[in-house]
């Protein structure tokens, strides 16, 4: 995890620069964050960090300010750490130094090696002052400037050999003090290149023009977004080199790299709260769009037909994700077994240490954010056992996009809440259309017909569930339960888990979601009338009525029942509530119920005063195995 932003050529707004673009990328971890900035005739790089949020770290900024002391240069980096080795401490935060501070460096990632090289540096007279894996890299650059054919005016020959030692997975910048050219690399980890409007003509590798403004380097474009929208995805192995006059990326060979620049096309906007008291809240309310946005040019109602920009009708589907995204894939699984495909769901981090046999599976990798270590991992696996993989992914230019054969688009905007929301909703609703098109190839056209309106009309639903929810009063009721349950059938069996997943990430309550039939089994020993029961009944078929059997159950037991219902199976004569939705389909119905306990597990997160955007513990992107 941890985000890095880094940037040359914004003059004397570096460190605001820097701060502002610490504060877009505190979903990647909030630990400590640092600064560091060096410029022209500098012999130490300056380094400011601090445990904690980043508002620790303004504080102090801000002091250091009024004082006339804050730091000072051109060249500047800093970094958001979600710990990995060592805890979360002012020590332990990034920038890291050599010895003798003329070397800074900002990493995201886990360097497998690095107790071999903290070793043999110790063993050198290298003093440590952290317990992370990072600091080796200044360490070993450190000593790289030492050797004999170190030329103090051109330290990038020895950064690449450092960065040539390292193993694991990495994204890392460094800074060399008094040098106004910022070093990048990456290994598993993003890292991406923001350049100038100017720079565009400069693809390819080439230098771009003089003075063409500033570039950046960072885990994430939001970090950037409000200053350039041209963007450059960086490679495994490939290295960046910034300055004021411009970038050049070139492979491990030390050839340019013919790269190009994209432009993304959401709005810095989007990235703020606009008036929401949390990213969490706007980003539910953002549903709607997202989910129009999901379905433009690919729902054709009039003709019948589902059109998408990739191509399937695999004999097999796996779906490998973690986490929410696991979620997704296990409806997305359900949908496909509907279709007449067989489709299991993995979690990817089983998936890669005993994978099931590929034959002629298309292996689905579901993840918004596409950087997550084991979905990636799961994914090489399928890929190097011969498998087609295809990326379900929020994230252009993400390392699931670039790596897999195909990928589908959810396009949900971007999402800075750590616990998943609209990402969630566009999973479901983009896995819903590939499972329609397989359909639509195997003329199961029935089932295509049926489910286009209420694709269509998918949006409109959300937007009239957010409208009228009552689970802002209910949540009230509910607060402070021992325990939440929540149960459901079919393609509402991962809801169920959604439920109790976004209820526990972000208000620390217990919280189980369990496929309705599966609470007699165990679970109903933990029922009592102290800990209320969600129940996602919809429609009035065969499901319907077995998990109305099963809200008996927990009636009987004086468990207060709540249910989410379309009304359609009378459902609500044996629940203390109704969470209500519009009738739809299972598979659209699944969203929308979802809507609701996303609002249910916000709000009694809100009344117990969570710090709900970034739960403890949590982070949004996890790049580590
Ligand atoms: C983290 C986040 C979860 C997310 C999971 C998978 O654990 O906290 O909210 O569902 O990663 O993320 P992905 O980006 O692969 O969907």
């Amino acid at each position: 995890m941890c985000g890095i932003i880094a940037c040359v050529g914004r003059g004397d707004d570096t460190l605001d620069t820097l701060v502002h673009g610490l504060s877009k990328l505190d979903y990647r971890g909030y630990d400590s964050a640092g600064v560091a900035l060096t410029g022209s005739g500098d012999d130490t790089v300056e380094v400011v960090k601090r445990q904690g949020q980043l508002d620790a770290l303004r504080r102090v900024l801000e002091t250091a300010r009024a004082d006339g002391a804050e730091p000072r240069g051109t060249v500047g980096m800093a970094h958001t750490r979600w710990s990995t080795h060592g805890a979360p401490s002012d020590a332990n935060a990034h920038p890291h130094t050599d010895c003798t501070g003329r070397v800074a460096v900002v990493h995201n990632g886990i360097i497998e090696n690095y107790q071999a090289l903290r070793d043999e540096l110790a063993a050198n007279g290298h003093e440590f002052r952290s317990e992370t894996d990072t600091e080796v890299i200044p360490h070993l650059i450190e000593e790289l400037f030492d050797g004999p054919e170190y030329d103090p005016a051109d330290p990038e020959p020895a950064i690449r050999e450092a960065v040539a030692r390292l193993e694991g997975s990495f994204a890392v910048v460094v800074s060399v003090a008094g040098v106004e050219t910022l070093f990048g690399a990456r290994q598993d980890n993003p890292l991406v290149l923001g350049t100038s409007p100017r720079d565009a003509g400069s693809a390819g590798g080439e230098r771009s023009e003089p003075r063409a403004g500033a570039t950046y380097l960072a885990s994430d474009v939001p970090a950037f977004r409000a200053f350039t929208d041209r963007v450059v995805y960086l490679e495994n192995g490939e290295f960046a080199r910034i300055d004021a006059e411009g970038w050049t990326v070139t492979g491990t060979d030390g050839e340019v790299v013919q790269t190009s620049v994209e432009t993304v096309d959401w709005d810095p906007e989007d990235t703020g709260k606009s008036g929401y008291d949390h990213f969490m809240l706007k980003e539910i309310h953002e549903q709607p769009r997202a989910l129009r946005q999901c379905l433009q040019g690919r729902v054709d109602e009039m003709g019948g037909r589902v059109t998408l920009d990739v191509d399937v009708d695999p004999e097999r589907v796996q779906f490998v994700a973690c986490g929410t995204s696991y979620h997704a894939a296990l409806y997305g699984a359900e949908l496909f077994r509907q279709a007449g495909v067989p489709a299991q769901a993995f979690l990817a981090s089983e998936y890669a240490t005993s994978p099931p046999p590929v034959d002629d599976a298309l292996v689905i990798g579901v993840t918004q954010s596409g950087e997550t270590a084991d979905t990636l991992s799961a994914l090489r696996e399928a890929r190097s056992r011969g498998a087609r993989t295809l990326a379900c992914t929020n994230t252009v230019g993400s390392t699931a996009a670039r790596e897999c054969d195909d990928v589908l688009y959810i396009r949900s905007g971007p999402e800075i809440g750590v616990a998943a929301t609209k990402t969630f909703a566009a999973q479901q609703t983009a896995l819903n259309a590939l499972a329609l098109s397989v359909a639509q190839e195997r003329r199961r056209a029935g089932d295509v017909r049926d489910s286009l309106s209420a694709l269509r009309e998918l949006p409109g639903d959300v937007q009239a569930v957010l409208d009228e929810s009552n689970a802002e009063a209910l949540a009230e009721e509910f607060v402070g339960a021992p325990s939440y349950f929540f149960i459901g059938r079919g393609v509402h069996f991962p809801v169920a888990l959604e439920g109790a997943l976004k209820l526990k990430e972000i208000s620390y309550g217990h919280a189980e979601g369990f496929a309705s039939g599966e609470l007699k089994h165990g679970p109903l020993a933990l029922v009592t009338d102290e800990t209320p029961v969600f129940a996602v009944v919809t429609g009035d078929g065969p499901l319907a009525t077995k998990t109305i059997g099963n809200v008996k159950e927990v009636e009987s037991r004086d468990a207060p029942v709540v249910a989410v219902t379309d009304g359609r199976s009378k459902v609500e004569r044996y629940a203390d509530h109704v969470l209500e939705i519009p009738e739809a389909p299972p598979r659209t119905a699944a969203v929308l119920a979802n809507v609701q306990l996303q609002l249910v597990a916000y709000h009694v997160a809100d009344r117990l005063g969570r710090p709900i955007d970034k739960p403890r513990n949590l982070a949004k992107s996890v790049t580590v195995e």
